[in-house]
């Protein structure tokens, strides 16, 4: 059974995405600026748990050079710094709504050469589709009704060149509904899932490749 604060998290966001995606897209904005007043609100840095999901997040991806990868949701940049000494080579995007948690990224990963951010809306950002490595995690949830889920859904997979991969991270069971439209996606097939039931909230971490043109 769901907690109150579960309940209450759920119907807030699901209110929001009754508005129109740009309506909903100011919400966001403005609800994640306030949400990063003060430094690291989930203390992404620190706890040992989202360094595990990490960890967990990297060692799932199919072994092969990526040039180009975003992360989408990428708040102030914690896992941005961890790709950028995991991958020396690759071009980095990272996304974010809140232009106070890019302001945080930029400090903490400085943008010039191969780095950048951008302050974006996944649900109405327009991308040139040539990444090979796409990261969404703990994001979908605040994006409410299924409708909007299936709109970020193909934003993602339009993301992608070809072979390209995409990773979604997010607390399980709840990541079946979360991931339903990217299961189901034309363009996409689901590669591996795996369930890590680590305390205090599992987790999943669903791997995709792009289908053959
Ligand atoms: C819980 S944080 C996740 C940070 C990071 N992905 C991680 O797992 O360590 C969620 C982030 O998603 C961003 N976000 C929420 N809705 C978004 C949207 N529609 N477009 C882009 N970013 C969004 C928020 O501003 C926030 O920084």
């Amino acid at each position: 059974m769901r907690s109150l604060p579960e309940l209450l998290h759920r119907t807030f966001f699901r209110t929001l995405s009754l508005l129109s995606p740009q309506g909903q897209g100011v919400l966001l904005r403005r609800y994640f600026d306030w949400w990063h007043r003060t430094p690291d609100p989930w203390r992404l840095s620190t706890e040992d748990y989202e360094q595990h999901k990490y960890r967990s997040t990297l060692e799932s991806l199919p072994a092969r050079p990526y040039r180009r990868i975003m992360e989408v949701g990428c708040s102030e940049g914690v896992f941005t710094a961890t790709l950028a000494k995991t991958y020396p080579e690759a071009e980095i995007t990272g996304v974010d709504v809140s232009e106070r948690a890019l302001e945080r990224a930029r400090a903490r990963v400085p943008e010039g050469g191969r780095v950048r951010f951008v302050r974006a809306d996944i649900l109405t950002h327009e991308a040139e589709p040539c990444f090979d490595l796409v990261f969404c995690s703990e994001t979908l949830y605040y994006l409410g009704r299924h409708d909007r889920l299936r709109r970020a859904s193909d934003q993602l997979s339009a993301l992608l060149g070809p072979d390209g991969v995409l990773v979604a991270v997010h607390p399980w069971p709840e990541a079946r509904r979360l991931h339903r439209f990217l299961d189901g996606h034309a363009s996409l097939s689901r590669l591996t899932e795996r369930v890590f039931t680590t305390p205090p909230r599992p987790f999943t971490v669903a791997v995709y490749g792009t289908k053959p043109a």
